[in-house]
């Protein structure tokens, strides 16, 4: 698990923009699914921005709160923008066309992702967003093997090698 500070929105939509070349390659062979999880305002779609940013959408970028999903069709991947908080019921799912969204090439992204109950597909990277003074911070894991390379994104570049000392 990392936990990352995010101490304004300019660090959110960063830590989306980091994510979204990896994200784009992990979703090619199947559909990747991003459950985005946090209180209301955590900046779960700030984040979402950030990534839609980093994919090369110029556009604006919607909160579908009440619309439930915003698609996307970028050069390299579909993007399914959900927001759940206002699913009354996890069968509405089917009607929003979410079985048809599941497919090679696609990157579902899910607000409130506890509201879609079992007929949401599982994590494959799970991001917890929580207050914290007066930013926020985000908590990312990987749900599935094919998350954690996305993951690795966001690890510190490792330390630069000490070169040897030229002893005289
Ligand atoms: N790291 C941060 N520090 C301070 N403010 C932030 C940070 N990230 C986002 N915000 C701000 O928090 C506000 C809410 O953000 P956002 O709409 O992304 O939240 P949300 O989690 O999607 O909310 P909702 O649950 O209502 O969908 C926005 O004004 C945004 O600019
Ligand atoms: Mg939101």
């Amino acid at each position: 698990m990392l936990r990352i500070h995010l101490p304004d929105a300019a660090a959110t939509e960063a830590l989306g923009s980091r994510l979204a070349a990896r994200l784009a390659d992990a979703c090619r062979q199947a559909p990747l699914v991003v459950h985005l999880e946090g209180p209301l305002g955590a900046g779960k779609t700030t984040l979402v921005r950030g990534l839609l940013r980093g994919l090369g959408h110029t556009g604006r970028v919607r909160s579908p709160t009440f619309t439930l999903l915003e698609p996307y069709e970028l050069p390299r991947c579909e993007v399914a923008h959900l927001d759940l908080y206002r699913l009354a019921d996890p069968a509405e799912l089917d009607y929003l066309g979410l079985p048809d969204m599941l497919h090679p090439g696609a990157l579902v992204l899910v607000e409130w992702a506890g509201k879609g109950g079992d007929r949401l597909p599982g994590a494959d990277i799970r991001v917890a967003l929580e207050y914290e003074g007066e930013g926020r911070c985000a908590r990312c894991e990987a749900g599935s093997s094919r998350g954690e390379p996305v993951l690795a994104a966001l690890e510190p570049a490792p330390a630069a090698p000490v070169p040897p000392k030229n002893h005289p």
